[in-house]
């Protein structure tokens, strides 16, 4: 799995949570000082992006058989660190009504238990 599906899944949940609450989602408050933003306009950006006091890409988990470990998925599937669930209040990616309009890669994010983020 390369880094732009990962983007194209982030976009497709701010854009889902953007049409169910009728406003853009405001992410600065994820800032983590002394770390990058969470932002991923790019792949660059995303490989660098930090979200409330922790990467959203453990760059240890990237080249490995480990992308369902990466912080982002976690956020995404559960919530991370006892954290709410991502985005926040939903909707939710996987469920049913969302998880039919992802592709099959965007999809596989977050319901592969074993996949590699290329590098
Ligand atoms: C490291 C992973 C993440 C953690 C720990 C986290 C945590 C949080 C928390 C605690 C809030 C509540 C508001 C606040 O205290 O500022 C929040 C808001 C939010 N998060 Fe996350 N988040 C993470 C990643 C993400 C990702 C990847 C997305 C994108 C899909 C996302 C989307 C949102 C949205 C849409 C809000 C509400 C923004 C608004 O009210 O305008 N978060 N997040």
């Amino acid at each position: 799995m390369t880094f732009k599906t990962v983007k194209d899944l982030l976009d497709k949940s701010l854009a889902d949570w953007a049409v169910d609450n009728g406003a853009q989602p405001n992410l600065t408050r994820h800032a983590s000082t002394g770390h990058p933003p969470m932002v991923w306009s790019t792949a660059a950006d995303l490989r660098a992006a930090w979200g409330k006091g922790m990467p959203l890409i453990q760059p240890e988990v990237v080249g490995k058989k480990r992308g369902s470990e990466a912080n982002l998925v976690l956020a995404l599937r559960t919530g991370v660190a006892g954290k709410p669930r991502m985005p926040l209040g939903g909707p939710y990616l996987l469920i049913p009504k969302f998880r039919k309009s992802l592709t099959g890669s965007t999809r596989a994010v977050l319901t592969t238990r074993s996949w590699t983020l290329r590098p």
